[in-house]
């Protein structure tokens, strides 16, 4: 029988996933951190989500949307003890690696999420996260497909409301017509600015990025791109 974190997300006529929401079968190990760690460090989803609340005495609250293989979430939990990160991620196999990950490195200061953020970020708590990262989200390439991108006139509102004023919202993509689109959702919002110093600075890595396997792959259509954006004070 599947467990309530393995249900099968894709089948459900809600959700699209660009690749699959389950790959190969997990191993025995990763099959006991998904049945029971995840249920221990998993969001509650039953009432308003208080980061500072669920990962108490950290200095700042970090999301992370779409972690992937969770190299990312990781590394970064792993560089900045002092801080709470939370992912959310509906491809199983990516939770099961960043479980991993987590046991391994003894991540105290991590939580994760098995399931689609836009159902997520309406639950958190207004002006309650430092940062957010949306790194290399799916690309859907065709213009039919476009509102199926993350980034959206609704998941900017709930990236304006959730986070603190002066909050960080980092954006990554290599495909030239997601960065096109995100550069036209964000400069088109009062909320937030581009924190870019120099008109070169997108195309540089972030002294703090960590690159994943995915990233490496390069499978997008130009050189990967950063976009750091400010939440200004309302
Ligand atoms: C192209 S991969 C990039 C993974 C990772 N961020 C990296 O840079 O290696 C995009 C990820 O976003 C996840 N994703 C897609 N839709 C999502 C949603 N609605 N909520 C959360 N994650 C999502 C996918 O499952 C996938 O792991």
């Amino acid at each position: 029988m599947m467990s309530k974190t393995q249900d099968d997300i894709s089948a459900r006529p809600d959700f699209r996933l660009f690749g699959r929401a389950q790959g190969k079968p997990l191993s025995a190990r990763q099959q006991a951190l998904v049945d029971h760690v995840l249920p221990q460090i998993d969001l509650p989803l039953d009432g308003e989500i208080d980061a500072a609340a669920l990962l108490p005495g950290r200095s700042a609250h970090i999301l992370e949307i779409g972690f992937g293989g969770g190299e990312h979430l990781a590394g970064q939990a792993e560089a900045h003890p002092d801080c709470g990160y939370i992912g959310i991620e509906p491809f199983l196999n990516g939770v099961a690696k960043a479980l991993t990950y987590r046991e391994e490195k003894g991540l105290d200061n991590l939580r994760l999420h098995r399931g689609d953020a836009r159902e997520v970020l309406p639950a958190f708590k207004a002006s309650s996260l430092d940062r957010i990262f949306l790194l290399f989200p799916d690309p859907w390439h065709k213009k039919r497909h476009a509102k199926r991108r993350f980034l959206q006139p609704a998941t900017r509102d709930d990236f304006a409301r959730i986070l603190k004023p002066g909050g960080q919202l980092r954006i990554a993509t290599d495909v030239k017509s997601y960065a096109d689109h995100c550069m036209a959702e964000m400069q088109a919002d009062e909320r937030f600015s581009w924190r870019a110093n120099r008109a070169d600075d997108w195309r540089l890595p972030p002294a703090d990025h960590i690159t994943t396997r995915y990233e490496s792959k390069n499978l997008g259509d130009c050189a990967p791109v950063f976009m750091d954006w400010v939440r200004n004070a309302d």
